[in-house]
């Protein structure tokens, strides 16, 4: 499930007391300075304030700066930074053959990268059932690193962003690791400290294919001494249990992403857990998620659902009660082109064309959410101080 598609064990008491003891001050402080469980037993990660340090609401930059150039390659990594993005959504992680983390929205490659192109790959193009989903294509998990470091990026959806096809075929897809050390050389080159909030993708589908996702994203930040409280890097998945395993080996401030309402995490499905994501935003699915994260990244229409005209409605209770159980909220994703619009917000029909985002940017910034992620931060940051103005 993503957000695409929305358009598309319990531990950690002590922090999560603490973050809503903040939280519940306002819910524009981000508290994270409390003790996580087995204190002491891991780096407390650059012993800084932690979430707490960043500008609310905080402003990510989604798949980097996608809005103007090709997602998850360090040109849109670095176009984030230069906007001024708080935190930079590097990367959405899926794994390669031979076990290495890269930055692809999907483990199918065929719209974000040139692979159709290369007819020493042809034979690799296959059906695979992803997530009880038929998906045709070219798959990370069939390809060697050094394979995927011949293809290069390109514009996924060409037809509301024709400037960024400008771009296609200049950069590499990114693994892990070069965004670990990225963010280290950016934070000494820009003097400030540079935040990345990578997801694990499908990982359920991806263990079983005996790749685990979790373990090799806690040994890359152990490795670069990243994956304590207070480490600029915080973790987000759409199933609940990779979350609760990041939450066994790391201390990093986690955040459960939510699609739809009635749609059900894959984990849930493979588990037979009957419970939707309506489930897990009453009041008590909430508690429950505040035992092991700090965060829920919901869908924007679980804030505000969209009527049948595709218009905004009333908002929901999902900002006061996640609040009330000490999570804060990220939603997705806010994008400048009319069709990402709710209705109201559109100017015209193009689907290359900005609609009034600023409008829309008021009105979910006045529910109380804590941040949001965005493919435009330029756009994202003067909507938050106009916000902030008042
Ligand atoms: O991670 C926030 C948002 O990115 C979730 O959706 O599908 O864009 O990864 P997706
Ligand atoms: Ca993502």
């Amino acid at each position: 499930m993503d957000s695409d598609q929305a358009n598309g064990q319990t531990q950690g008491t002590g922090r999560r007391a603490l973050l809503g003891a903040a939280v519940l001050g306002g819910g524009a402080v981000l508290g994270l300075a409390g003790t996580a469980r087995a204190a002491g037993s891991r780096t407390a990660g650059h012993g800084g304030r932690g979430l707490k340090s960043l500008p609310v609401p905080t402003v990510i930059g989604h798949r980097g700066a996608s809005g103007y150039r090709p997602e998850h390659t360090f040109g849109s990594y670095d176009l984030a930074l230069d906007l001024g993005a708080d935190m930079v959504e590097a990367g959405d992680l899926v794994p390669t053959k031979d076990g290495h983390l890269v930055c692809r929205h999907e483990p199918e490659i065929g719209g974000t990268t040139d692979v159709a192109a290369h007819p020493e790959f042809a034979d690799r193009k296959t059906t695979k059932v992803l997530d009880g989903v038929p998906t045709t294509g070219w798959f990370t998990e069939d390809f060697t690193l050094a394979e995927l470091k011949t293809l290069r990026a390109v514009e996924r959806i060409p037809a509301n962003r024709p400037h960024n096809t400008l771009y296609d075929g200049r950069w590499e897809i990114p693994t892990f690791e070069e965004v670990l050390k990225w963010q280290d050389e950016q934070t000494r080159k820009r003097g400030r400290q540079v935040w990345i909030y990578p997801e694990t993708k499908h990982p359920t589908y991806f263990r079983k294919l005996g790749l685990g996702l979790e373990e090799r994203v806690a040994k890359l930040l152990r490795k670069y001494g990243k994956d304590g409280r207070n480490s600029p890097v915080v973790l987000q998945s759409f199933e609940p249990t990779s979350i609760q395993r990041l939450n066994r080996l790391v201390d990093n401030p986690l955040v459960v992403l939510l699609s739809s309402a009635g749609s059900r995490p894959y984990d849930f499905v493979e588990a037979n857990d009957p419970r939707t994501v309506a489930d897990l935003i009453t009041p008590r699915g909430l508690r429950e998620i505040a035992g092991y994260a700090q965060g829920i990244g919901p869908t924007l229409d679980l804030i505000i659902p969209r009527k049948a005209d595709g218009s905004l409605a009333e908002p929901t209770t999902l900002v006061s009660d996640a609040h009330k159980v000490g999570l804060i909220l990220h939603p997705y994703t806010l994008r400048n082109e009319n069709p990402f619009l709710p209705a109201e917000y559109r100017k015209g029909g193009a689907a290359d064309a900005y609609g009034d985002v600023f409008g829309a940017y008021k009105t979910y910034f006045a529910t109380g959410i804590d941040g949001v992620f965005t493919d435009n931060p330029d756009t994202g940051l003067l909507a938050r101080a106009d916000f902030l103005k008042g």
